[in-house]
This record gives C-alpha cells, structure tokens and sequence, in this order.
C-alpha cells in the first residue's frame, strides 16, 4: 500500500457544504456551483497515492486546489466527502492528541506563504520543531544553525523574519521543516519565491536529501520545469478536479487533455526525456564465442547488427555481414565472436536525449545502453529518438500506443 493514499476526496467551501455538495453532484460546474450557491469547489472526487520514498510534485494553475490538496495530508483541512490515509492509519479518525503527535513528527509542512513567527528569531524559528518535541537547548541550536547554513542564512540567524526578503523567508521556513527529521515533507510553493540560481541549488539539494534520507515528499509548483525535475510523479490539477497523474515523460509523451497539452508545449523534451523512455532491447543478444552459431541466430531474427555479451557484460557490436566475412574467410578459424566485437560508444540509461543524440547519428547501428555494472540493458535507435522529441499532441496521438509503454510504466 502506498503511503499517503487521497481517496475520493471533495472538499467544498462555504457556510453548507453538504447541500451545496448534493448540488455540485447532480451536475453543476465550479463556477455555476458559485454563482447559484456562494459556494466554492476546492477539490473535486480527487484519488491519489503516493509511494514512501518518492517526490510526488502536485501543478496546477492559480485556483486549481494544490493547497486545497496538501492541507488535507496533515488535516488542516477536513474533506467534505472522502478520507485520507497515512501509513495506514484514516487521518480523519485521529484523536486530537495523535493528530498533534502525527503533525509533530511524522510530517513537516513549507507554508506557501512562510508561516514564519514574527516575534522570534531565525535561529528559533528554524528550531521551533525541535523546541515542540523537546529537544535541548543545545542540541536544537546546533541542528538549525546547520540547516540555517545549508539554505545560506549564516549570519542571519539573530534576525527577525521582517528583517529579510521574501525569498530569505522562504529559505526559513525550509530550514525549519528539515530539521525536524519528518518523514513526509509536504512543500506548497517553497522554491517560488527564491531567485534562479539559489532555486537550483535548492531543487539539486531536495533530490540529494531524498536520495540519502528517503524522505516522502509532496511539492506544489507551479513550474513544469521544477516538476519535471523533481518528481518520481506528476498530478496535474484544473479546477479541483485531477487531469492526469504520470511519471514525468508520460505526461510529456501523453498529456490527457489540452489543458495538460497547453502546460508540456514548450517543455525542451530533449532536456527533459530519458535513453530509458526510448530503449528497446536489442533484436539480436549474442552469447557464447561461436561465430557460425551467432549468425545463424542472427539470420534466424533478420538482425544487420547483433550486441555481443559475455555474461551479463557488453562486449561490443557486431554486423551480420562482419560475421559472414569472417566465418567465410581463410584463417577464420580460430576467431571467436569476442574477436569481432567491436567497442564504441555507449549510453547511460538517465542520459537526457539532448546529451545521446550526437552518439546516435554518428553510429550507423541503434546504440547500446549500458548499465552501472557493465550490462547491455537495451538499444536505441535515432528513429525512435526523434519520434519522441516530436511535438506533443493531446489524446489520442500515435505515441500513446508504443509498445514499451508497459515496461516503462512498471
Ligand atoms: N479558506 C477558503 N475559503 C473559501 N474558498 C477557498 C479557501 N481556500 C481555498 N479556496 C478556494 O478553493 C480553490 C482552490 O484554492 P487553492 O488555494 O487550493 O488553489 P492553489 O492551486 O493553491 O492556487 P495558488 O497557485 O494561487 O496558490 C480556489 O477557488 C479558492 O478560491
Ligand atoms: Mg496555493
């Protein structure tokens, strides 16, 4: 089971929910529910799960419910209809006391708009968390001054959240949340206010930090580059209502409507999509030395080019009519298939596209991805490249029925 799971979660605003609930379920739209009723559509039957472990990164535009959504995780929002589940236990059944102990520890939250206390200072604010658990004096100030220097405040620890920018705020309130060592961080815009070059740093530090500690994170963003950076997976919300949840490159390869379309078109899919999205295994995987053997596989497969593999390991490329040449010819013999493999460049499953394509044009035969440990993984052809780096169409397109989709998906 996954870790946080949102099950059919509405959540209506205003004085009676419930009716205006009843009248948005017979069929009224978000602004209709509005005009009619003064009520307001936050969240509309939105079902998510999120994996321990992983950066689920939540986007949307201005009104679209992101906060709406991840003030339901830590119940600062009661959901009009559904339930949340975290780790297994219904948030919404917590005793006031769990519900204090379970917001202390278990969770840590990156308010939107700071939620910094103006009457203490960085260093305070920073340990708060700690203060709330009980954690000393010492060992408090020790702890947020590390993280104080992570987010590059040294020097500001003294100061009030007044005395700083926006974005100097922002990096407060992170500070603050990393520190407790929860184990679900849930971030609603905490880069947004910070300038390029510090969002950068921040972004390659949240994904070193949930490498190394395996934190949950759920991050709000409005910026699909971020979220094509950070997240293991995308939800993408319109009005309350969730248009697609994906891994990033199912979500550039296959929006689900035109609002998902309108917000992937400018992406640089190149930058963006993987080797891994475009591998294929090889047509032909040749094993043991002998030649007249490898051929004759490769004939039975109709393959030009078969990847030679010792083991598990890659040990190089070779053609048919290499291999014909070779079994054909005088003094032949006493070659084995290793003799005729031939090593050229190869490709990392995580290389971006953009950094793979040179690679690929310049080889005549579909280029060998090679894992950390030496193993041919698959192939990939520049065809199938440019296939992908097509422009994104909505529904319906002839990508959304690749073959590997499946595998990839897994
Ligand atoms: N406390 C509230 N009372 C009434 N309506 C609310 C309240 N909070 C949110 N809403 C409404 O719910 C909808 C979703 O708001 P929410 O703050 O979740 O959007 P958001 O996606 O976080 O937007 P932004 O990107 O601007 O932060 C909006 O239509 C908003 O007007
Ligand atoms: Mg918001």
């Amino acid at each position: 089971m996954a870790l946080i799971e949102v099950e059919n979660v509405t959540k209506i605003f205003g004085p009676a929910p419930k009716r205006a609930l009843e009248r948005y379920r017979a069929g009224l739209s978000k602004e209709a529910l509005l005009a009619e009723t003064g009520h307001t559509l936050g969240l509309a039957d939105v079902s998510l799960s999120i994996e321990k472990g992983e950066i689920f990164v939540v986007m949307g535009l201005s009104g679209s419910g992101k906060s709406t959504l991840i003030r339901h995780i830590n119940r600062l929002i009661d959901p009009t209809a559904g339930r949340i589940m975290v780790d297994g236990v219904n948030v919404l059944e917590m005793s006031n006391r769990a519900l204090e102990r379970f917001r202390r520890t278990t969770m840590s939250m990156v308010f939107q708009r700071f939620g910094l206390m103006p009457h203490r200072t960085v260093l305070q604010n920073v340990g708060y968390g700690l203060a709330v658990r009980g954690v000393r004096q010492a060992a408090r100030d020790a702890k947020a001054m590390e993280w104080i220097e992570t987010v590059g405040l040294s020097g500001y620890e003294n100061q009030y959240p007044t005395q700083l920018s926006g974005g100097m705020q922002q990096r407060v309130g992170l500070a603050r949340a990393l520190a407790t060592d929860a184990e679900i961080l849930l971030m609603d815009e905490a880069f947004s206010a910070l300038d390029p070059l510090i969002r950068s740093q921040m972004q390659d530090q949240l994904i070193a930090l949930q490498a190394k500690l395996g934190k949950t994170v759920v991050f709000i963003t409005h910026d699909l580059d971020e979220a094509l950076r950070l997240g293991d997976h995308i939800a993408i919300l319109k009005d309350g209502r969730l248009s697609q949840v994906g891994r990033p490159h199912e979500i550039l390869l296959n929006p689900a409507d035109d609002y998902v379309a309108e917000f992937v078109r400018d992406v640089n899919r190149a930058r963006v999509l993987t080797v891994e999205v475009v591998m294929k295994p090889p047509q032909a995987r040749l094993t043991g030395e002998n030649m007249q053997r490898a051929l004759d596989e490769m004939r039975r497969v109709g393959a030009r080019y078969g990847y030679i593999v010792e083991g598990e390991r890659y040990r190089g490329v070779t053609s048919a009519a290499r291999l014909e040449e070779a079994v054909s010819g005088a003094g032949g013999n006493s070659q084995t298939l290793y003799d005729v493999a031939e090593t050229g460049p190869t490709l990392a499953a995580d290389d971006a596209l953009e950094t793979a394509l040179p690679a690929a044009l310049e080889t005549e035969y579909p280029l060998p991805v090679v894992g950390d440990a030496g193993q041919l993984m698959g192939v990939v052809s520049p065809s199938e490249m440019s296939t992908v780096l097509a422009p994104p169409k909505a529904n319906g397109a002839p990508l959304a029925s690749r073959p590997d989709d499946e595998r990839l998906a897994s």
